[in-house]
């Protein structure tokens, strides 16, 4: 009888055991975590910007708040279950200076906002916190920073007048901001430049060196661009054409070729043939 009951006993302890063990599985299913921050880095006074946060409630599950913060100062707050209006989750009885949230087309993954200055600089941090009864909570940041300066016109430097065929062409393309560094881009006859033919002198100057082959010219120009941005949302760009000195002395030729200049006929000659000897020597090295 008394070896029953200690059966018994070790039954319902085993079944407590079990019992906490299954709690504590599914407490951890009903955990949050953040997928995704996207906070721009860069910015210029005015523009409106998106601050995206994406999140995964394990367990499909509803989350208890989501609230945005910049220099741990809350701003947004959305709780599902307190059935808010979207004004009412802009946290607006404490403002955070430099945050203007625009309260109606943000949502419980994006918050917009509009008319930044340089006061919206900061640090942003977005919190999830998920249900009853665990309330985890994860976060991330992302720094933000908003510059006052227009983003300038870039400047392309080392072009020759001329290039003959198969020469190589260096080009620098300059950053005129003097508050930040943009980002720079290059194409060549619309198309992006093949990564390897760009370097990075200095976060100011991006260079281009490439040769320039006979199929590069079009109607004897290569057209280059280099392009600086600042965001998805600031670009310009400088275009410069590379002239080919065979094909302009070819269009001589042909001009002349009614007088009957005679010394342009060699010319024109020399003209075809260098670039086929150039392309010869360089298959040889
Ligand atoms: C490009 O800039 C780099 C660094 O400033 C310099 O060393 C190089 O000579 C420049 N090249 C041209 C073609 O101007």
């Amino acid at each position: 009888m008394q070896i029953l009951m200690k059966m018994a006993l070790t039954r319902t302890t085993a079944a407590w055991i079990l019992a906490l063990v299954i709690l504590q599985v599914s407490g951890r299913a009903v955990g949050v975590k953040i997928t995704n921050l996207l906070v721009p880095a860069m910015a210029l006074e005015g523009d409106e910007i998106r601050l995206r946060c994406d999140y995964e409630v394990e367990g499909g599950s509803s989350f208890y708040s989501f609230k945005w913060y910049k220099d741990e100062r809350e701003f947004y707050r959305h709780m599902p279950s307190s059935m808010q209006s979207p004004e009412d989750r802009c946290v607006e009885d404490n403002p955070v200076a430099g945050v203007n949230v625009d309260c109606w087309v943000s949502t419980e993954r994006e918050v917009v906002l509009k008319d930044i200055t340089q006061r919206t600089s900061g640090e942003y941090k977005c919190e999830v916190i998920g249900e009853h009864p665990k309330f985890r909570k994860d976060i991330k940041k992302s720094r933000l920073t908003v510059y006052s300066e227009p983003l300038q016109r870039p400047l392309v430097t080392g072009m020759q007048d001329t290039y003959t065929t198969l020469e190589f062409v260096n080009l620098n393309c300059s950053s005129m901001n003097t508050e930040y560094y943009p980002d720079f881009s290059w194409d060549i006859n619309g198309s992006p430049a093949d990564p390897s033919f760009v370097q990075f002198h200095d976060r100011r100057t991006s260079g281009l060196t490439f040769q320039a082959r006979r199929d590069l010219f079009q109607r004897g120009v290569i057209r280059v661009t280099c392009q600086v941005s600042l965001g998805k949302h600031h670009s310009d760009r400088a275009d410069v054409e590379l002239t080919n000195r065979d094909y302009l002395s070819a269009q001589e030729y042909h001009f002349n070729a009614g007088e009957r200049r005679m010394p342009a006929a060699g010319h024109i000659v020399s003209s075809l043939l260098l670039p086929s000897i150039y392309a010869l020597l360089f298959s040889l090295v």
